[in-house]
């Protein structure tokens, strides 16, 4: 009795040894014939039984029952073992060439920006950033704007509760470079801007500015055309032709709006120029003396000008985008074209 329960233990503990050591499932199938097989040892024990004495013959026989279901689970156990070997040996081939992840790119805004800067960048403008939310004082006051100007307005700029607002413009960065620093000075702030605009396709409840601004003694009206006629230039092409337009802004004097040639039809009149051949830019001027006093800089000493441009009616011009809420829509295959 105790040589066949030693013999069914015997081989039960080789048969799990050799499943665990399998590598293949050749080896595998190997360990199974050799156990479980018609000709295999399980069987020939089985047939063994009929010379246990009949009173042992119930205990030889639950160790065999028990032991064959011990192989059974040692060769699944193994054969899992194997195929997820195999499965992730053949997941891998490191002959592939990689997959590329979808990579986000720059927003049509964020490429103009930058481009705008890179051109003032070249023309010796220093890219300097001031806060969205501003103060009356710098957004209003300083920039020589009267208590009783429209642009003031609940109706058009957003106030926070304690008097502070959103900016409207990015001309109070001029005042805070011009408070912190001493002339010469020669920037230009790109930033966003927020006005109480009902959205439609040139307007927008936020857009962006760069805003530039240029002190030194001497300067005249001369260098603020011939610094927008080198940047329509250099981001239009040398065809591009600008023009100045008598205008009124409070921190400028004298004040200009200035348009570039249009784009589209190279001046001819189309629909994107509503056929007057022109496309308005932004306002620009020389800067006003009370705006120069106000920051402590001496008038009779410094000049300078400044002007701004809409960022967004670059881009719209520069990739024939004709309604400005697609920039804001965020719909990636309108994004994914540029
Ligand atoms: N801040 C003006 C606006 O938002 C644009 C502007 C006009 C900026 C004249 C200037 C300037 O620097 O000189 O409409």
């Amino acid at each position: 009795m105790n040589d066949i329960i030693e013999r069914i233990d015997a081989a039960v503990a080789d048969a799990v040894r050799q499943a665990a050591a399998a590598t293949s499932s050749a080896d595998l199938e190997a360990v199974r014939v050799a156990y479980l097989g018609r000709n295999g040892l399980f069987p020939a024990l089985s047939r063994g039984m009929g010379e246990v004495p009949p009173e042992q013959r119930r205990t030889a026989g639950q160790r065999f029952n028990t032991g064959r279901a011990e192989i059974q689970e040692a060769l699944d156990a193994a054969g899992r073992r194997i195929a997820a070997g195999a499965d992730a040996a053949g997941a891998i081939d490191l002959t592939l060439p990689g997959r590329r992840l979808p990579a986000g790119h720059k927003h049509p805004i964020s490429r103009v920006a930058d481009e705008c800067v890179a051109i003032f960048g070249r023309m010796g403008f220093v890219a300097v950033e001031g806060p969205e939310i501003e103060d009356i004082y710098h957004n209003f006051d300083a920039l020589n704007t009267p208590a009783d100007h429209p642009s003031r307005d609940p109706q058009d700029t957003f106030y926070f509760p304690d008097g502070r607002i959103l900016r409207s413009q990015t001309s109070p960065v001029q005042i805070r470079v011009m408070e912190s620093h001493e002339p010469p000075i020669r920037i230009v702030a790109p930033g966003r801007v927020f006005r109480r605009d009902t959205p439609d396709a040139t307007h927008g409840m936020n857009f962006h500015q760069i805003e530039g601004l240029s002190i030194d003694r001497g300067v005249s009206m001369a260098d603020l055309k011939s610094v927008l006629q080198t940047f329509a230039r250099e981001m239009f092409g040398e065809k591009v032709r600008i023009r100045l337009r008598p205008h009124f802004f409070p921190f400028t004097e004298p004040s200009v709006e200035y348009d570039f040639s249009c784009v589209v039809c190279g001046g001819k009149g189309c629909g994107v120029c509503k056929h007057s051949g022109y496309i308005e830019i932004a306002g620009a001027g020389m800067v006003d003396p009370a705006v120069l006093a106000n920051v402590g800089y001496d008038p009779r000493v410094w000049s300078g000008y400044a002007f701004g441009l809409g960022i967004e009616r670059l881009a719209m011009l520069r990739y024939r985008i004709p309604d400005l809420r697609l920039l804001y829509e965020n719909d990636v295959r309108f994004l994914e074209q540029f």
